[in-house]
């Protein structure tokens, strides 16, 4: 890999401008939608960080942050199919108003296992915000209540998203080089 993370970029697919846009018309939404009422705010990590940072910023409703890990990929592009909690809610979510809060769904497997998963624990709601959704690649139905952006199918990286952990610090979505894959 080159040294610096942008020479690896080929293209920047949403600028930060455009990002930031987009995050006010979501909050917005989401104000409206959640009038009267309160919010557990479920970051997925590590993806959803830059996302939920700057989503929350602009909640005017009471809210409160909880986080969970799951792990669905290996250090490559590929769903593995596989998904195992790694980090659990810290809160009771039972009749609470959940909002999860996830970077990107591809094939659906993440947060259909997760949202079984939160449903069990009976909150009274769980709706699901993502910045990212790639429609075409869906494996297991999910309809999303907030989008960001829908994308086409390629591999994505910046504004929290990761390959081999990388790249998660840029403020754009951008897509790699493909000599950028060949190596770490
Ligand atoms: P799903 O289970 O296939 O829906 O995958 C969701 C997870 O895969 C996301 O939380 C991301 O971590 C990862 N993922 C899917 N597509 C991309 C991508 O284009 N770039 C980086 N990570 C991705
Ligand atoms: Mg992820």
């Amino acid at each position: 890999m080159k040294y610096s993370l942008e020479e690896n970029i080929a293209k920047i697919l949403i600028p930060k401008e455009k990002l930031q846009e987009r995050i006010s018309e979501l909050a917005k939404q989401i104000n409206e939608d959640y009038q009267g009422k309160s919010i557990v705010m479920v970051g997925i990590l590590r993806g959803a960080v830059l996302f939920y940072g700057d989503l929350a910023k602009e909640i005017k409703v009471p809210l409160s942050m909880d986080f969970m890990a799951v792990s669905s990929y290996g250090s490559g592009t590929r769903s593995s199919g596989v998904v195992r909690i790694i980090h659990d809610l810290e809160e009771n979510i039972e009749g609470k108003d959940v909002l999860i809060v996830e970077d990107i769904i591809d094939s659906g497997l993440t947060l259909h296992y997760l949202v079984e998963i939160l449903k069990s624990r009976k909150p009274n709601s769980i709706k699901l915000c993502c910045l990212l959704d790639k429609p075409s690649q869906r494996v297991k139905p999910i309809n999303p209540d907030y989008v960001g952006f829908e994308i086409p199918n390629e591999f994505v990286v910046g504004y929290g998203l990761d390959y081999a952990e990388m790249y998660r610090n840029l403020p754009y979505i951008g897509i790699l080089k493909p000599e950028a894959y060949a190596t770490k």
